[in-house]
């Protein structure tokens, strides 16, 4: 499947061509940017607080439509998604796994259900969707494979071991975050990261300028993210077997150099 994301989405002819195709969606655009906005002045310009912020709201209204799912039947199928293809590249029940930005778990209930007790990371910035997390771990009666969930105020990862993750799993996170707390995870996620380990992002891409829509959602060039993780020493490439998916984001595997 091709990715759409070519356009420059803050480009005032892309915004109209956009808003006469989806007359119905102008109102709920209006209001979100406004309610942006007054997030934004309340958070002095700190990513993080903004952020968590609209978690906090999004996630008072519905969970799942918080981590980016309009119906139940969405959740399930984008968290199916996200695990089978883990699976394919060889996901086992003996790796640990770090799953950041782990929202209520959507990928994760099925992670967690794969693993041996204990094996499963989620770190995240909002209290909230933490708190939406346990509820579906009580859902799924998933209370004896003891996952930590962890909230974190950055991605430096300082509360982790050296080494200590097989698979780092990043889904959907990137694509809400400026390219400064991208190089913060990249800088820092070689050390926890197993020898042989790997680490899966997605992200919006784009062939245009990069850009970003309301603080919201970000817009990468590959070759940006590419050499960004270069830049710490480690390998990446892009993940074309991903493109086949139905999902607009693209995912790129950084490893340790060989
Ligand atoms: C769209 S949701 C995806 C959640 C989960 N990965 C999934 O696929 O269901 C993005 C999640 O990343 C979290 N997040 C955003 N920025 C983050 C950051 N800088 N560090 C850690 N988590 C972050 C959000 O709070 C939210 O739970």
């Amino acid at each position: 499947m091709r990715k759409p994301q070519h356009h420059d989405r803050t480009s005032l002819p892309h915004q109209l061509r956009y808003a006469l195709r989806h007359p119905r969606r102008i109102v709920p655009h209006l209001r979100r940017r406004l309610r942006d906005r007054r997030l934004e002045r309340q958070t002095g310009g700190d990513h993080v607080a903004y952020y968590r912020a609209v978690m906090r709201h999004d996630t008072a209204h519905n969970p799942e439509a918080a981590v980016g799912s309009a119906t139940h039947d969405r959740w399930l199928a984008l968290g199916r998604m996200q695990y089978d293809y883990l699976l394919r590249h060889g996901l086992s029940t003996g790796d640990r796994f770090l799953e950041i930005g782990c929202g209520n778990l959507r990928a994760g209930r099925l992670v967690i259900a794969h693993l041996e007790p204990g094996a499963y990371h989620g770190v995240d910035i909002s209290p909230e969707i933490l708190l939406a997390a346990q509820d579906t771990l009580a859902r799924e009666g998933l209370q004896d494979k003891r996952p930590y969930l962890t909230l974190v105020r950055d991605l430096r990862l300082t509360h982790l071991p050296d080494a200590s993750f097989d698979v780092v799993h990043a889904h959907s996170v990137f694509s809400h975050t400026p390219v400064e707390i991208i190089d913060e995870c990249l800088a820092h996620v070689g050390r926890v990261l197993a020898p042989d380990g790997f680490f899966d992002f997605t992200y919006n891409r784009t062939e245009g300028p990069e850009h970003q829509v309301l603080r919201e959602d970000f817009y990468y060039r590959t070759d940006t993210l590419l050499a960004l993780a270069r830049s710490h020493g480690l390998e990446a490439r892009a993940m074309a077997d991903w493109d086949e998916l139905p999902h607009k984001q693209s995912k790129i595997r950084v490893t340790h150099r060989s």
